[in-house]
C-alpha cells in the first residue's frame, strides 16, 4: 500500500510506520506500508493521529484499480482475463503464444498458473475500470538460491480500447512496488524487438542488455528478434498512485 502524504496541520508530523521505522515526512512523499497501521504523530503537538490503510493487494489511481490476484480470487476473474488476453494475442502481441488462439486454449493458460500462484512463486496484478478487467500483468520471482534479488516481469497486456491512458504504467508501478517489498531489485523481461511495448519499458527505465535474433515465430513461420531489458530498481516507491 503507498499513501502520499498530506499536511494536516502547521505542524512537522514525524511518521513511525508499524514496524517502528521513521520516513521522510515532507508533503507530498509516497510511504510504503506493507499493511497494518500508520501513524502520524504531529511533532509540535502532543496528539497522535491514527489511520488504517489498505491492504496491499488494492491500489487506485483516477479510475483505474490495480489488484493482486491470489489462487483463491482466479476463478472470479478468469473469464473476463480470457477474453482480454486472447483479444491481445489474436491481435497480433504473441505474450508466448502463436496466433491465433482460442478462449479454451486461453483458459487453460490461466487455469495453469495456479500452482505458482498458490505457492507465490508467481504475482499476478490485474487492472480495473469498474469492474472490468483492462489489463494485467506478471511477477515471476527467481526460486534460484543464488538469486533472490531477481524477478521477471512477464505477460504485461492492456486491454486495447484502454491504451494510452496509463493502464500499463499503473500495472508496472504495481509490479516495481511489489518486486522491492519481496527484495527483487533486479527485474528482467523480454519482449519482441521494434514492437510499441519495447520503447514503453525503455520509457520506464529498462534498459537494453542485448538481442536473440529469431527467438519466436510467427504465423507463417517467420522469425522474431527480441530484446531483453533490464533494471535495477531504487529504493522509492512511485509516486503515481
Ligand atoms: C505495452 C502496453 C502494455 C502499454 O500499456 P499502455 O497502457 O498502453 O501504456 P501507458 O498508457 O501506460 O503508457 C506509458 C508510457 O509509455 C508510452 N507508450 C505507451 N505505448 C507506447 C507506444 N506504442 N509507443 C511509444 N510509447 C508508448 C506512453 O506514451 C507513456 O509515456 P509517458 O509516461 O512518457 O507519457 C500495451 O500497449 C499493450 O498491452 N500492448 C500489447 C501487449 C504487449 O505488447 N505487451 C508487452 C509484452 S512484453
Amino acid at each position: 500500500m503507498s499513501l502520499r502524504l498530506r499536511r494536516i496541520s502547521e505542524a512537522q508530523c514525524a511518521v513511525t510506520l508499524s514496524t517502528g521505522a521513521q520516513v521522510d515526512p515532507r508533503e507530498g512523499t509516497v510511504l510504503h506500508v506493507p499493511g497494518g497501521h500508520l501513524s502520524l504523530e504531529p511533532q509540535r503537538q502532543n496528539e497522535s493521529l491514527r489511520m488504517a490503510v489498505q491492504p496491499r493487494n488494492f491500489m487506485r489511481s483516477g479510475s483505474t484499480r490495480i489488484r493482486r490476484i491470489f489462487a483463491s480470487d482466479l476463478k472470479h476473474v478468469i473469464s473476463d482475463l480470457v477474453d482480454v488476453f486472447t483479444d491481445t494475442v489474436n491481435g497480433g502481441s504473441q505474450l508466448g503464444f502463436l496466433p491465433p488462439i482460442t478462449r479454451d486454449e486461453a483458459r487453460d493458460y490461466w487455469i495453469s498458473l495456479f500452482p505458482e500462484l498458490a505457492t507465490g512463486s508467481r504475482l499476478v496484478f490485474v487492472a480495473f475500470n469498474g469492474d472490468r478487467v483492462v489489463g494485467s500483468g506478471q511477477l515471476a520471482l527467481s526460486q534460484r538460491t543464488n538469486s533472490p534479488h531477481r524477478a521477471e516481469v512477464q505477460r504485461l497486456f492492456v486491454a486495447r480500447g484502454f491504451r494510452g491512458q496509463g493502464v500499463g504504467k499503473l500495472l508496472m508501478y504495481a509490479l516495481h512496488d511489489t518486486a522491492r517489498e519481496h527484495g527483487r531489485s533486479l527485474i528482467s523481461l523480454s519482449t519482441r524487438r521494434g514492437e510499441p511495448a519495447e520503447e514503453f519499458y525503455k520509457r520506464l527505465g529498462y534498459v537494453e542488455a542485448g538481442v536473440i535474433p529469431g527467438w519466436t515465430i510467427g504465423p507463417a513461420g517467420e522469425r522474431y528478434d527480441h530484446v531483453t531489458l533490464y533494471q535495477e530498481l531504487g529504493r522509492f516507491q512511485h509516486s503515481g498512485w
